[in-house]
């Protein structure tokens, strides 16, 4: 079938990896812990490729960053949650899909921020896109950088206001493109929206530039902190509490899928805000919200953060710097990862390809990022560090890094 000129071209390079047996995606998961888990080795398309059966990996393609997926206080909040309200919703929330579960979570979530309201969403992408239904509309102008997540320039899109994208982590280009807006007269509702830490770069966006100029400008600033919430922070409140700039947000997205070891988004905001939300965001309204067992792990998991948290994102960064160290030191660069999610740049699309598929070969899962989720050429690895990773995982990654990277003529 004819899927048009960018899905053909997608298609024919995934058939290409098959044929050639460096495919690297969807490895299916047999057994797993935080840390470790068994693949089922994937087939190639190569005649007489056999089937290898599961072999055991080193896992740095989590984002189970502080460890609680698997632990008994969570999994007793999911099992707790899914004896007393069932296994979903079964209705919209606003006519019987709203638990008390649904209003605790809200309030513990409001509470960990230390914002006034919040609200949940089925997903952290559903989040962004609901956020930005109800914020924007096409009078208005939205002002995002460039490698932002992709459920950002989904939800402009969809909100059909005026996008303006920045260079990443520009604010110098940010403040031209707002000069640029008012020079032209506009008068809607200006809105700046950035990853708190970034998920394809592992660097963390200067908020508190961003912030100066959101006031500066008059516009509203959206934080996304999906892979920050929990996990940065003297507080694990996120990037904006790293650097202080957290009074300055107006709206904070982010997910219970990683740090918070559940699923669901939410967004974090003053309480006139957030009705606007419960009463106007498309993705909140009409897609049933989260099940009572993902709302007990996240209430558990909050739980055990506000016991244990500190201790967690130390070893956690503690983790990171050891990993961002031994791949300097091996001579391997890794851009500008600045926390837990480490991108080691390897080159196209085929190179990443194939040195994710040798590295799970070899007993290591990490995520290759290909383009369109970054530029052309900038193919990536990219490594979520956990507080649960040993000593030995981290020495591990880098040997079997350094190894297939070798293999491949360096790094590029
Ligand atoms: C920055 C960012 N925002 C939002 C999301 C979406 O979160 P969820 O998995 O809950 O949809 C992700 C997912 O990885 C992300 O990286």
């Amino acid at each position: 079938m004819d899927f048009g000129p960018a899905r053909n071209s997608t298609l024919h390079t995934v058939d290409r990896w098959r044929k050639d047996g460096i495919y690297p995606l969807f490895p299916v998961i047999t057994e797993a812990a935080t840390t470790r888990a068994r693949i089922r080795q994937q087939r190639s398309m190569h005649p007489g490729d056999a089937h290898t059966g599961d072999h055991p990996v080193s896992v740095f393609g989590s984002a189970d960053y502080l460890g609680l997926a698997r632990h008994p206080e969570v999994v007793e909040g999911a099992v707790e949650a899914a004896r007393r309200f069932g296994t979903g919703t079964y209705a919209i929330q606003a006519v019987g899909g709203y638990t008390e579960l649904h209003e605790a979570l809200e309030e513990a979530t409001a509470a960990w921020f230390g914002l006034p309201s919040a609200l949940l969403f089925p997903t952290g992408m559903q989040a962004n896109l609901g956020v930005l239904d109800s914020l924007a509309g096409p009078r208005d102008l939205v002002f995002t950088d460039r490698f932002n997540h992709q459920s950002i320039a989904m939800g402009v899109r969809l909100s059909g206001a005026g996008a303006h994208v920045f260079g990443h982590n520009d604010p110098e280009h940010l403040e031209k493109l707002l000069q640029q807006t008012l020079r032209e007269g506009h008068t809607g509702r200006r809105l700046i929206m950035v990853d708190g830490l970034f998920s394809a770069d592992g660097d963390i966006a200067p908020l508190v530039q961003i912030a100066d100029l959101a006031e500066r400008y008059n516009a509203l600033l959206v934080v996304d902190e999906a892979h920050s919430a929990g996990a940065l922070g003297p507080h694990g409140r996120g990037a904006a509490e790293l650097l202080g700039v957290l009074d300055r947000v107006d709206v904070l997205t982010g997910t219970f899928s990683k740090a918070f070891a559940s699923t669901g988004g939410f967004a974090c905001a003053g309480p006139d805000i957030v009705h606007l939300f419960r009463h106007t965001a498309n993705t909140y309204l009409l897609s049933l919200g989260l099940p009572p067992a993902s709302v007990g792990a996240a209430l558990a998991a909050l739980t055990v953060l506000a016991r244990e948290g500190t201790e967690r994102r130390r070893r956690l960064d503690d983790n990171a710097q050891a990993l961002r160290a031994g791949l300097r030191e091996a001579g391997i660069g890794t851009a500008g990862s600045a926390a837990h999610v480490v991108v080691v740049p390897v080159g196209t699309m085929d190179r990443t390809a194939r040195v994710a598929r040798r590295l799970a070969e070899r007993g290591l899962l990490v995520g290759p990022l290909l383009h369109p989720v970054v530029p052309a050429g900038g193919g990536r690895l990219r490594l979520g560090v956990c507080a649960e990773h040993t000593t030995d995982d981290l020495t591990h990654a880098v040997h079997l890094i350094s190894a297939v990277l070798a293999d491949e003529g360096g790094q590029r």
